[in-house]
């Protein structure tokens, strides 16, 4: 009863605090009840950011980024300029809210109340003893739309003196190569600008905005409003650069979850065999997530890929597949330079295509982690080679994680290039081996299981250490060419049923 009513006097005000601080991010400190917040701290909170906020519990040593520290009172993302320690209470039930996509931290709006949000707010505060509002706020002065205009002047504002390039790559692909650590000295990577859903905020010009103006704290991402920075940027100038930023996401090779089958496009004449022939872009792309592979010994938390594009073609012989995903480092190992900013042992990059070793029936497919036993699977592997080796491919029989046999790779090929921060690889293989027992019998029309595997060699990446996807579908479609063909012979025969029907039925209509 008490508590109810209590609460009830509390809703308006909080209300207009959460609405305000949604559409507005005003420096209004929320009315928090710190003991409700403990509370949910330590049923929701404390298993990653521990018992004293010190970023240290019981699930943090798996997770990378590591859950924050709140005993320095730091936050990343907040909507104060760079010389306001203190955040805005709106930033934080953001984060909290929303959670920071590409990283462990969850969403709570399913969970928690908006009222349990600021009350676990007013409780996290306390660790670094915070109080009281900001003094200040960003200035964004009036926002410039964009344009074409805008973006090209982004765009240079972005490249001059290496600004943001010099961390965020030539494509804005996070791969230029630098050993980046954050304040407590783990490793960061500068941001895949292409991939607005990495972003814990968002690729919205007002949030890119905002990143430049106070850069991201604990982390080596400056501010650009800094007049101390030689590379500081006018309000007007942070906008074009924030415009630019917007316009790098990706849109065509994005991951759309209700597309499962990858269509192979029949050509008539050979397979491309460079991954930069635009040939390949006959081919429609099909994108998937990768997860870290958490289910077979060893099991790996920290894979660093996330996502591959697909394209195949095929003609009267052969299959090709063509291969691609961002990848920050060209993981060579005895080279000096990859060695400098690879994190733990060099190993090389690589990736594989998985099938099934024969076509299942129905829908049963082999256990996607390399199979089983009774349902054997091909892995077709790339490796991106050392200093002493070229790249090689091998074909690979295996029955499971523990049951893998290297065997002599046959028609298999495999080519690659990398450039700003994206490896691209095209394997072929016959269509037909002669060996159903051991490979895979290619079919027009049929729904082929197809899994992916990929490794990144700077993070440590070997063995059952990597990502993966789960399987999806890939379907030779029969040739195009011949359909239109039996469509126009149709048409004509039925013309020509209707011709002869009409001059009978006008000769009997005759008088
Ligand atoms: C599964 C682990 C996990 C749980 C549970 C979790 N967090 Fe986090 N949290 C993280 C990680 C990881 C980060 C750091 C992300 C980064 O640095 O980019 C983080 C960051 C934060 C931040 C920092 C935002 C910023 O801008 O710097 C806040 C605030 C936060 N968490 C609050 C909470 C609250 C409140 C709860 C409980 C309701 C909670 N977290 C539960 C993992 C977790
Ligand atoms: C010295 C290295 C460095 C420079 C220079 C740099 N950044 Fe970053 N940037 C980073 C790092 C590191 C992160 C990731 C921080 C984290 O979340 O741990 C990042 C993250 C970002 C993000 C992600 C925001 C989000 O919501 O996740 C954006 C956008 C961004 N940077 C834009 C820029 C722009 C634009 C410039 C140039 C004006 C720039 N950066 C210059 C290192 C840098």
């Amino acid at each position: 009863m008490m508590a109810g009513g209590g609460l009830k006097k509390y809703l308006p005000p909080v209300f207009a605090a959460g609405f305000l601080a949604l559409y507005l991010g005003p420096a209004m400190a929320a009315p928090g009840d710190e003991e409700n917040g403990e509370a949910i701290y330590a049923k929701r909170c404390l298993q990653c950011h521990g018992e004293d906020g010190d970023g240290l519990g019981p699930a943090a040593e798996r997770l990378n980024p590591p859950p924050r520290d709140f005993t320095f009172g730091l936050y990343k993302f907040k909507s104060t300029p760079f010389d306001e320690d203190l955040p805005n209470d709106g930033d934080l039930l953001r984060m909290v809210r929303d959670g920071m996509p590409g990283t462990a931290m969850p969403g709570w709006s399913g969970l928690l109340n908006e009222q349990d949000m600021w009350d676990v707010i007013a409780y996290i505060k306390t660790f670094a003893e915070l109080e009281g509002e900001p003094e200040t706020q960003v200035d964004y002065g009036a926002q410039v739309a964009t344009s074409a205009e805008s973006i090209a002047a982004g765009k240079t504002l972005f490249h001059a003196d290496d600004r943001c390039s010099e961390c965020h790559g030539a494509e804005g692909k996070g791969d230029a190569i630098k050993k980046l650590k954050n304040d407590n000295g783990d490793r960061t990577w500068p941001r895949n600008l292409t991939k607005p859903w990495t972003f814990r905020a968002s690729n919205d010009p007002k949030d890119v905005f905002n990143r430049i103006t106070a850069g991201i704290p604990t982390t080596q991402m400056p501010s650009f409003a800094d007049p101390k920075s030689k590379k500081k940027l006018s309000i007007e100038e942070r906008w074009h650069v924030a415009n630019y930023v917007t316009s790098l996401a990706k849109t065509e090779k994005v991951v759309r979850p209700a597309n499962t089958v990858i269509q192979a496009a029949r050509l008539e004449g050979e397979i491309p065999s460079s991954p930069e022939d635009p040939a390949w872009d006959a081919a429609p792309p099909s994108t998937f997530f990768m997860v870290p592979q958490i289910v077979g010994e060893t099991r790996f938390f920290t894979a660093a890929n996330d996502t591959l594009s697909v394209r195949a073609l095929y003609n009267g012989d052969k299959i090709g597949l063509h291969l691609e995903w961002d990848d920050r480092t060209k993981s060579i190992p005895g080279d000096p330079k990859a060695l400098s900013i690879a994190d733990e042992d060099l190993t090389e990059d690589a990736v594989a295509v998985q099938f099934p070793v024969t076509l299942p029936a129905g829908m049963e497919k082999p256990y996607f982690l390399m199979g089983d036993a009774a349902k054997p699977v091909n892995l077709w592997r790339w490796s991106g080679g050392t200093t002493e080796e070229a790249e090689s491919v091998a074909m690979i029989d295996a029955m499971g994680i523990a049951e893998q046999q290297m065997r002599d790779a046959g028609g298999l090929t495999a080519k690659s290039s990398y450039k700003a921060g994206t490896w691209r690889v095209v394997m072929t293989r016959p269509l037909i081996t002669g060996a159903a027992d051991q490979d895979l019998q290619f079919e027009e029309g049929r729904f082929i299981p197809i899994a992916f595997f990929a490794w990144d060699g700077s993070n440590g990446e070997a063995g059952s250490h990597h990502a993966m996807t789960t399987w999806y579908w890939l379907l030779l479609k029969p040739s195009a060419s011949a359909r239109p063909i039996i469509a126009a012979i149709a048409v004509t025969l039925l013309l020509g049923a209707i011709l002869i029907w009409w001059g009978r039925s006008a000769r009997t209509r005759a008088p």
